[in-house]
């Protein structure tokens, strides 16, 4: 019987191989503005784990690409609708969506793409990350963005250096890293929608550590610009923050 394989005899792999560059470059030539800004952001995800990018670059570059991007054709290439329809109908704050795309776009280890739904006056609980780095711009709505620098951990909780407070609207795009604007603390003033993307496992060697809750309303000053923030469990941060 005849199949791909004895069909390409001996040279199979060759031609399996230059099959998929055609692919590649076909997909390349429909590719949109925005496309081709996400697919450089896995691109600089992968440099910052080889070590030729550093986390703050990351930040800075991801959020350019992210801001030249126009705000319906990046929910056009996330496939926002389909991702809209499914949501999960959560009783506190958002409800996410894994990003699938028709382009192979999760390829490095640890990236990933995420879409956050929120219900007006919902918060994402405050939280601090380790050894990741993420961007997130607005797709719809307005929202209220807290950043902290993580300076260290202490006693059941977080020392803190708070960064910046802002109102972000369709656009508009916020980033956090180990190095910079580490926890964040996300209130939808409207309903709305933002798209996260992400490079975890930037130190393979460190084991993964989930995002960490952090009781912001209970926070304690330390000096005359760090605060200390006590630990929380999801469950109870939801039950506090994601109304
Ligand atoms: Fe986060």
């Amino acid at each position: 019987m005849w199949t791909r394989r004895t069909f390409l005899g001996g040279s199979g792999t060759l031609a399996l191989a230059l099959l998929s560059r055609v692919r590649l470059a076909h997909a390349r030539s429909r590719e949109t503005p925005s496309l081709a800004a996400l697919t450089r952001a896995i691109e600089y995800g992968r440099q910052l784990r080889t070590g030729s990018l550093q986390n703050t670059e990351w930040q800075d570059r991801v959020e350019e690409e992210l801001k030249s991007c126009s705000v319906e054709e990046l929910a056009k290439a996330v496939a926002l609708g389909k991702l809209r329809r499914a949501q999960p109908n959560v009783k506190r704050g958002a409800g996410i969506m894994r990003v699938r795309t028709t382009r192979p776009l999760l390829t490095e280890e640890g990236s990933d793409m995420k879409v956050f739904f929120f219900k007006k006056e919902r918060s994402d609980p405050p939280h601090c990350h380790f050894n990741l780095v993420a961007a997130h711009i607005v797709l719809e709505g307005k929202f209220r963005v807290r950043h902290y620098d993580r300076v260290r951990e202490q006693d059941g909780g977080v020392v803190l250096r708070p960064t910046r407070d802002r109102i972000v609207g369709p656009g508009d795009v916020t980033s956090i890293s180990d190095d910079r604007d580490n926890a964040h603390w996300r209130y939808a003033e409207t309903d709305g929608i933002l798209l996260d993307v992400q490079q975890g496992r930037i130190d393979p060697t460190i084991p993964i550590r989930k995002r960490q809750m952090l009781d912001l309303n209970a926070a304690t000053k330390v000096s005359d610009d760090l605060i200390w923030a006590p630990h929380m469990t999801n469950s109870s941060a939801l039950r506090k923050y994601g109304k």
